[in-house]
């Protein structure tokens, strides 16, 4: 009883704790406190973490009835994420004749960022940031991106990659962006240890199922079992086989891997929303980034922050795979991994990772001037890149990040308001991510609010307030396509 009224009283972090060890203990315990937040007690905080967790998990709801309500919701829950997508972007398909990612995907060629009536980019660009915040003119495509379903959150895949490994299905929901905008799948993997094989995928995805026929004979066995471990599914919130999952099938191994996300090292552009902020209706939506070159890198998670690839990869399976909280964590089967034997072999592989090949760039990171005329858009681009448009300060070569965060103010341009469920409101630092391969990684910024290059260096304009003239911002565009 103890257990219970500490439940009630402010003090949470010891109760984690006691929470974690003694889960039959407490789900009654949580039980109860959920009957009482329910009549109104935690009103003056707003919601705890802990009310989050589902009706099913707490024996309120059974699984049939949670599945036959979510499937009977989703179609007007996907037609209103669709509707506000129109509103957000042209989705009309432009491939690009010439650019293609590693394996051949077209790039897409944007802006596909709608504009407010009667601007255009330049006249847009020639406001004050308060006159655009004032007369709610900043384009609807620059406004954080919800979930399609904020309220719920959750893993959600593809279509693409649910095709092939439909264990990844939800029924509640399906992913929003279109094919077209997002990175190949499955993309090429470069290990940085054998640059002189290229793209050594074999043009798979790498499973559990393949990866010792595609690997052997290229890693030490070390590196190999940590790519094992990188693809096997471990529970998670929405996958895994307690009657609270998102997922049809009572498969005997639910879950997902690293490498459903980071799919081959790089990303299959999964999305779910970010583990730390509460309210619900805060947290972000955030785009999976790619694992090529987080050998370079040095802070990891778009806000986390946290300093080696040995924590994130520690702490993506207990925290961010759970929403953040280990109550449910421990009800739905977390698996601590062991430090010295596994977190170190899965991050040493990942260390592997390789950007994609830049042929444009020369040792030091730069174009080649033996390949691009002085007066070339790329040559053009590249100046501007280290010059006016001011890129370089935060994103300076060779590796095109400064390893730190940046607090962009966009929230400069926008009031806060709430798009279906998410209070788009400031937004603080957050990372800056690479720019080698950017081209290969779409869509753009931490929740892939921006769905080509153009659109990026379109909002990067605005942001910086650089001015940048037409002719500067698709010889920008030429340069990172180059990176
Ligand atoms: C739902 C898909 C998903 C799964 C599964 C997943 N990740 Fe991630 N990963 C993400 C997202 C999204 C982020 C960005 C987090 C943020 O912005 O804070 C991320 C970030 C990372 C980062 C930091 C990258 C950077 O550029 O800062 C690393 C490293 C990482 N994940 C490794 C792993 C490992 C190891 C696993 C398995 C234990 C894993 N991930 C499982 C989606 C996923
Ligand atoms: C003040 C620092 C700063 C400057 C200057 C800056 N960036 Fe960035 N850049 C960032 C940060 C921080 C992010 C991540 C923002 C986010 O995810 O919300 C980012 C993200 C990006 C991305 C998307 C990366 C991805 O993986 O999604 C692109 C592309 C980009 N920047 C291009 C540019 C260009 C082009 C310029 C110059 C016109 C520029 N940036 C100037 C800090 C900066």
């Amino acid at each position: 009883m103890h257990t219970c009224r500490g439940m009630r009283s402010g003090s949470r972090r010891p109760l984690l704790i006691v929470a974690v060890v003694l889960m039959s203990v407490v789900v009654p315990c949580l039980t109860a406190r959920y009957s009482i937040a329910q009549e109104g007690e935690a009103q003056d905080a707003g919601p705890s973490s802990y009310d989050q967790l589902a009706p099913v998990l707490l024996g309120k709801e059974t699984f049939k009835t949670m599945l036959t309500r979510d499937k009977a919701e989703k179609p007007a829950v996907m037609a209103r994420q669709q509707k506000l997508l129109e509103e957000r972007y042209d989705l009309t398909l432009r491939p690009d004749p010439e650019l293609k990612m590693s394996r051949g995907k077209p790039v897409q060629v944007g802006p596909a960022v709608k504009l407010p009536e009667g601007l255009t980019w330049k006249s847009l660009s020639e406001m004050s940031s308060e006159h655009i915040r004032d007369k709610n003119l900043f384009p609807k495509g620059f406004l954080p991106l919800p979930h399609p379903k904020h309220a719920a959150g959750g893993m959600l895949f593809p279509q693409m990659e649910i095709k092939q490994l439909p264990r990844l299905a939800r029924f509640d929901l399906d992913f929003d962006l279109p094919e077209a905008f997002l990175p190949e799948f499955p993309p090429a993997i470069y290990l940085t240890t054998r640059p002189d094989l290229g793209d050594v995928s074999q043009g798979k995805a790498v499973t559990v199922d393949n990866f010792q026929e595609i690997f052997r004979g290229i890693l030490n066995s070390k590196d190999l079992e940590g790519l094992r471990l990188l693809v096997t599914q471990f529970p998670q919130q929405q996958f895994n086989a307690t009657a609270d999952r998102k997922t049809e099938l009572p498969v005997a191994m639910q879950g997902v891997a690293c490498f459903d996300c980071h799919v081959n090292g790089h990303t299959s552009a999964a999305t779910h929303l970010a583990g730390d902020i509460r309210p619900q209706s805060h947290r972000r939506r955030i785009d999976t980034p790619s694992l090529r070159g987080v050998n370079i890198q040095r802070l990891f998670g778009s806000q986390r922050a946290l300093k080696t690839i040995e924590d994130f990869t520690e702490f993506e399976q207990r925290a961010a795979y759970f929403d953040g909280d280990p109550v449910s964590a421990a009800a739905k089967g977390v698996n601590p991994l062991e430090r010295g034997s596994q977190v170190h072999f899965m991050s040493e592989f990942q260390e592997l990772l390789n950007f994609p090949p830049a042929p444009g760039l020369s040792w030091d990171g730069k174009l080649d001037p033996k390949k691009f005329a002085p007066e070339s858009p790329e040559m053009q681009g590249q100046a501007l890149f280290f010059g006016k448009a001011r890129c370089a300060e935060c994103h300076p070569g060779p590796y095109y990040t400064d390893n730190s965060m940046h607090d962009l103010m966009v929230d400069r341009f926008y009031k806060t308001q709430t798009i279906n469920g998410l209070v788009a409101t400031q937004q603080g630092p957050i990372k800056t991510f690479t720019l080698r391969g950017i081209k290969e990684s779409p869509p753009y910024l931490h929740d892939g609010r921006l769905l080509t290059l153009e659109d990026t260096v379109e909002f990067f304009n605005l942001i910086l307030e650089v001015k940048l003239s037409s002719p500067e911002k698709q010889a920008l565009v030429a340069f990172l396509r180059q990176l």
